[in-house]
């Protein structure tokens, strides 16, 4: 008897270790796919423990944030569902469309004060237990119209910590959707100490994708966990660049949650560049045709105007249940007949391509997402959250990492 009992504590004390160590299981909830596809009702809550519902647009009004772009109605059912599976409701704030005034509401004391208080409101409003920041980027422009400032990384700080000295703020959790490189310093360059970021923040969640795309001289891994041993030319960044370059500016590696992708991108690929000459081996890096963009999945924007009002191109991005959508893979998740497959070892990461259509995409799947778990695990970082739970398809990449996260 009084073996098995040590045993059962050895072992249960062996799960709260390792729980504590990993904690975060989040996603991004989109709200603008819940009438296309992804309704509340779809969210596989217990696979979870915090989910993100993205997005709060930063306005010119301080007193605001704009729900518009993301149905305001359904939040409050939203919270009320995370919250009836135990899951933490936050809400994200800004994102790529909605970061346009983040600089100008940090940018004085005056605004902090009163833009803490707009979202502290809106934490009472609706029940919220935690937010996560997604302005892309601090004093590095993203979208294209955003207010931007030297200042904003030291403004941002400060904003946190008015947030922080709050009683509500201070007993919620509060993350930032962040780059592979640290905050940009006043200097433009990457900050070499976020300690004080580490003492506001409980977490850092670094968005390893979109490291290749479209914008890019070659195909590449949309999301590498590692890059060290490709040629300088293909070190774009990575999960093990980026944890190294957060951690080495002062943040804990337990305060790094690893951002995974549930979409790839596509690219046109000639067949003289997508194989090996000579054979039917998917080629690294070839090259494509950047004016042949192919369109993506069902959710793939066909062009259209964006938040500054400029038209945007289609983006080719495919979900992954739009590569089976798209008969790359099959309902397993598995390559198609007759589709070409590559598992790149250095950015684990996998690439199917269709030679007739030309198509080639970079994606994540189930050995991807293990191999990132395991990562994740191994390094000790505090869990992981992915863009975005609608990607997934009958969560066979959600049960992929979980199986090593937990
Ligand atoms: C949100 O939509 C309402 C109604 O269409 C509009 O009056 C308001 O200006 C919009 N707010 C933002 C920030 O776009
Ligand atoms: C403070 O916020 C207001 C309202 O958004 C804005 O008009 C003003 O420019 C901000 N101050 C600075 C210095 O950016
Ligand atoms: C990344 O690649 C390097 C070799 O360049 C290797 O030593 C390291 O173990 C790899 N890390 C992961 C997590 O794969
Ligand atoms: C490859 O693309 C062609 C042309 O679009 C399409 O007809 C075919 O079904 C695709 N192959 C697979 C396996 O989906």
């Amino acid at each position: 008897m009084l073996p098995l009992l040590a045993a059962c504590l050895i072992l249960l004390s062996f799960v709260q270790a390792t729980s504590g160590r990993s904690s975060v299981r989040a996603a991004w909830y989109a709200g603008w796919h819940a009438t296309v596809g992804y309704p509340l009702s779809a969210i596989s809550w217990d696979k979870y423990n915090t989910m993100y519902y993205s997005f709060a647009a930063t306005t010119s009004d301080l007193s605001s944030l704009s729900l518009n772009a993301s149905d305001a109605s359904l939040l409050p059912q939203f919270v009320s569902d995370a919250h009836a599976h135990g899951v933490e409701a936050h809400i994200a704030i800004g994102g790529w469309g909605g970061s346009i005034y983040f600089s100008s509401s940090v940018a004085t004391a005056e605004n902090r004060t009163m833009f803490a208080k707009t979202i502290i409101d809106f934490v009472n409003k609706y029940d919220l237990d935690g937010v996560n920041f997604d302005w892309e980027y601090p004093n590095h422009q993203g979208i294209g119209c955003n207010t931007i400032s030297s200042d904003d990384t030291a403004n941002f700080l400060s904003l946190l910590q008015v947030l922080r000295q709050d009683s509500k703020g201070d007993s919620i959790t509060i993350s930032a959707a962040v780059s592979i490189s640290p905050f940009v310093d006043s200097n433009g360059n990457p900050s070499t100490d976020v300690s004080g970021f580490a003492k506001v923040l409980d977490y850092v969640a670094i968005m390893d994708y979109d490291i290749w795309g479209s914008w890019s001289s070659t195909v590449g891994p949309n999301a590498p966990l590692n890059d060290t041993f490709a040629t300088s030319s293909d070190q774009q960044g990575s999960a093990v660049s980026a944890v190294n370059a957060w951690s080495k500016a002062g943040m804990p590696v337990d305060q790094i949650v690893l951002g995974v992708a549930a979409y790839g991108h596509s690219f046109s690929v000639n067949p003289s560049d997508a194989f090996v000459s000579g054979t039917k081996t998917l080629a690294t890096y070839p090259a494509f045709d950047k004016s042949k963009q192919p369109l993506g999945d069902a959710w793939d924007n066909t062009g259209s105007m964006d938040a500054c009002d400029v038209y945007e191109e289609p983006g080719g991005t495919f979900r992954f249940w739009g590569l089976i959508d798209g008969g790359f893979l099959t309902k397993k998740g598995t390559t198609a007949p007759g589709i070409y497959y590559r598992y790149d070892l250095c950015s684990q990461t996998p690439y199917v391509y269709n030679e007739t259509s030309e198509v080639m995409v970079s994606y994540d799947n189930a050995e991807s997402f293990t191999a990132k778990g395991t990562y994740i695990y191994d390094r000790g970082l505090r869990g992981y959250a992915m863009w975005e739970a609608g990607g997934d398809y009958n969560n066979i990449l959600i049960d992929a990492i979980n199986s090593v996260v937990y």
